[in-house]
């Protein structure tokens, strides 16, 4: 199966989760230090140190990145490395290290893909609202423009914000993660103020010449996942129907039609009145797109209710906390086979998320920011990682993309979560995404098998088989 010349191969991370060195160099607090720290919210305890020493042991990093031959590098950028208090002072220190990653890559040849928000807000702006508060979507365009005019001249594709609706509804709905709020009516204006976030951004980083010669491409990452209904029972098809509500179309209406869907308004009317939407805003959020990123994982199943439901079949990842106005509604178990962190397998999910991606963002090219899987990987007596599982599970999956682009998807590029194991939000480092181990002792770094096999598929363009 083989992907057409141009298509782009890359590999993601993220500031906190790779990085490490959260007090180094006048970095400031972020909202995932306060939490990490509280006992209780992560797994074993575990915080952003040591992540993956990414801060300093980038060089080693990018040769890997190298040896892998990708095209791309997707990163995101600490706000609170280069503005320690969300605003007013740059920490040059902070913003130094994005500009040698940088040049790094493109000594490299590997093109840097930074995304802009990747979860940790300034501690200082939580304290004074979080994203709930119109004005960390200002705060956040200023930040835009430090970074446009710190990097702009060097990097072409940027990202805004990435999963608005994890940061909205996870960190102020669910509270699994930071900051660990749980108030629906705020996440609702959450969610607004991220897109509104992204919109102004998205502006000021087209402002002035282009990176490289080229002009400045921008974008979002989304995580739309495909919800399937439990049985043909019409209330089930209602509960899809709801929860895609809150999922889905609350960004894709704003973003590519310029209005929240009325259903979607009627639903949450008992919990918020939409009054934190102003005049304008719409507008600013639905500008065009260069490109929109996908991340997608796993879909889900779901049921109006729990009635029924054989409770061993009652998922416990669905979330549904963080699904406003759905808390009623049940996520079941398809009985596929699961990764390491309990994640249904099924490619299709993928293939159905691309496909009705195209009809919404009517022929914005799509890349596949984030996909991959956590599985207990162990360094073996040979001192290799060897992780069939995920080689199948990135097999199965870029089968899906291809099919998709098939069907007339406009694909333009796959990026694997992870590059390296690293912190994984509530879960710690209990879970291994990488396609590079990551001993967390010594930091020794070794290209799993799937890392390998990645390789040959990115210099081939082609999957074996
Ligand atoms: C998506 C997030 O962007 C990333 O930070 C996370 O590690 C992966 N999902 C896996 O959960």
């Amino acid at each position: 199966m083989r992907f057409p010349a141009g298509f782009l191969w890359g590999a993601s991370t993220s500031a906190f989760q790779v990085e490490g060195s959260t007090t180094a160099d006048g970095r400031g607090r972020s909202i995932w230090d306060t939490f990490a720290e509280t006992p209780g919210n992560v797994l074993d305890g575990d915080t952003g140190e040591p992540g993956g020493d990414h801060y300093n042991r980038y060089p080693e990093d990018v040769a890997i990145m190298r040896e892998l031959g990708l095209g791309a590098y997707r990163f995101s950028i600490a706000w609170p490395r280069v503005l320690p208090e969300g605003g007013g002072q740059v920490n040059q220190a902070g913003l130094d290290f994005y500009d040698r990653l940088v040049d790094a890559l493109l000594e490299a040849g590997i093109d840097p893909w930074p995304t802009l928000y990747h979860w940790d807000l300034p501690q200082a702006l939580e304290d004074a609202g979080g994203w709930p508060a119109r004005d960390t979507a200002y705060r956040f365009a200023d930040f835009a423009e430090v970074m446009r005019d710190a990097l702009g001249d060097r990097v072409s594709t940027w990202t805004t914000v990435n999963e608005p609706w994890c940061a909205a509804f996870l960190g102020y709905a669910d509270g699994a993660h930071a900051p660990g709020r749980r108030e629906p009516a705020a996440a609702l204006a959450a969610a607004h103020h991220l897109m509104l976030g992204h919109g102004l951004a998205a502006a000021a980083l087209r402002e002035g010449q282009g990176g490289t010669g080229q002009a400045r491409r921008v974008g979002l990452v989304l995580n739309p996942t495909t919800l399937r209904p439990n049985s043909t029972d019409p209330a089930d098809i209602t509960a899809v129907r709801r929860a895609d509500g809150v999922r889905n179309r609350i960004f894709h209406g704003p973003l590519f039609q310029g209005a929240y869907p009325q259903d979607v308004l009627d639903d949450l009317a008992p919990v918020s009145d939409f009054a934190f939407v102003k005049d304008g805003d719409l507008s600013i959020i639905s500008a065009p797109l260069d490109l929109v990123g996908v991340n997608f994982y796993t879909p889900h199943w779901i049921a109006a209710s729990d009635r029924g439901i054989d409770p061993a079949d009652i998922a416990s990842g669905g979330d549904s906390s963080a699904y406003v106005g759905c808390e009623d509604l049940t996520f079941v178990w398809h009985g596929l086979p699961r990764t390491g962190i309990g994640w249904e397998v099924d490619p299709s999910g993928l293939y159905d998320v691309l496909t009705r991606l195209a009809g919404d963002a009517q022929g914005v090219p799509i890349y596949i920011i984030e996909n991959g899987a956590a599985y207990p990987d162990q360094v073996d007596e040979d001192d290799a990682v060897h992780d069939p599982d995920r080689v199948a599970y990135l097999d199965g999956h870029l089968r899906a993309v291809r099919e998709a682009m098939k069907a007339g998807a406009p694909l333009a590029g796959y990026f694997a979560w992870s590059l390296l194991d690293n912190f994984e939000w509530a879960w710690g480092y209990s879970q291994r995404f990488g396609l590079v181990h990551v001993d967390y002792e010594t930091q020794r770094r070794r290209i799993k098998d799937s890392g390998r096999w990645y390789a040959q598929v990115a210099r081939s363009g082609e999957l074996p088989g």
